[in-house]
């Protein structure tokens, strides 16, 4: 594969899976990852409850950990939520903001998702910033002016390549096992990259784009060899450490 401009990230987002006794698969992540150094990043996204436990596990290692959402506020009387600062003070490099299941189950706005990624920023977290269209939106052909309107919207001022990650999810591709043509793709992450370019300038060279949406090993070659694919955010097929490591083996 043709070197990047940007060092490749494969993630891990677990949702709401994973107990104490998954940390043998996190084990064999780690494993995996020592011959994968300096080629591709990865990152695994447990549940909060396995946060600490995971950083403790990476520790030493090429894999990082990070949580799957946070609160704007620092602190305070938000029963059930967790900070950005608590996500780094148990161990995480990063946190994934404005995920469409956030957006669709929890009423997740653009200005929501911004505080987040600020939020983020204060705690010194990378912010893993989605977004993605609707299957009605990519039918009536608005795709682009949805990635437009998340982009400005959930994006706050000040982005550089080591504190900020887009990934771009196209809602309907998410665990159905549908995936977007190489040139949807394509067309998708040049425009966000344009787009960023827009608003950050230079810096906007150094962000990393990831596709998310049905990753799986047998896909990845494909997906992940297209212009501006900086890597993937996967769901499903990252509670398997030899399907995760699959996917990431696409960097070699
Ligand atoms: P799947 O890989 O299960 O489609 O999930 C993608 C996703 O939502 C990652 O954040």
């Amino acid at each position: 594969m043709a070197a990047l401009p940007r060092r490749a990230l494969v993630a891990g987002n677990w949702k709401m899976n994973g107990l104490k006794r998954s940390t043998t698969e996190l084990e064999k992540v780690v494993a995996g990852a020592g011959a994968l150094a300096g080629k591709v990043e990865l990152m695994i996204f447990p549940p909060a409850t396995l946060v600490t436990a995971f950083a403790a596990t990476v520790h030493g290692s090429e894999v990082g950990i990070g949580g799957q959402d946070c609160h704007a506020e620092a602190s305070g009387a938000f029963t059930g939520d967790i900070s950005a600062e608590m996500l780094a003070d148990a161990g995480a490099k990063a946190v994934i903001v404005g995920h469409s299941e956030r957006r669709t189950l929890h009423k997740e706005t653009d200005v929501e998702v911004r505080a987040k990624a600020l939020a983020a920023w204060r705690a010194g977290l990378t912010a893993v910033v989605c977004i993605g269209e609707a299957k009605d939106e990519r039918v009536s052909g608005k795709t682009l002016d949805v990635l437009g309107r998340q982009i400005d919207g959930s994006l706050p001022d000040g982005a550089t390549g080591a504190n900020l990650v887009i990934a771009y999810e196209p809602v309907w591709a998410i665990g159905t096992g549908l995936t977007p043509t190489a040139a949807d793709v394509a067309e998708a992450h040049g425009f966000i990259r344009e787009r960023l370019t827009a608003r950050y300038g230079d810096v906007a060279q150094a962000v990393r784009v990831l596709y998310g949406g049905s990753v799986k090993p047998s896909n990845a070659k494909e997906l992940m060899g297209v212009a501006n694919v900086d890597g993937a955010l996967v769901g499903g097929a990252s509670l398997k450490a030899d399907e995760f490591l699959g996917i990431a083996n696409v960097y070699r």
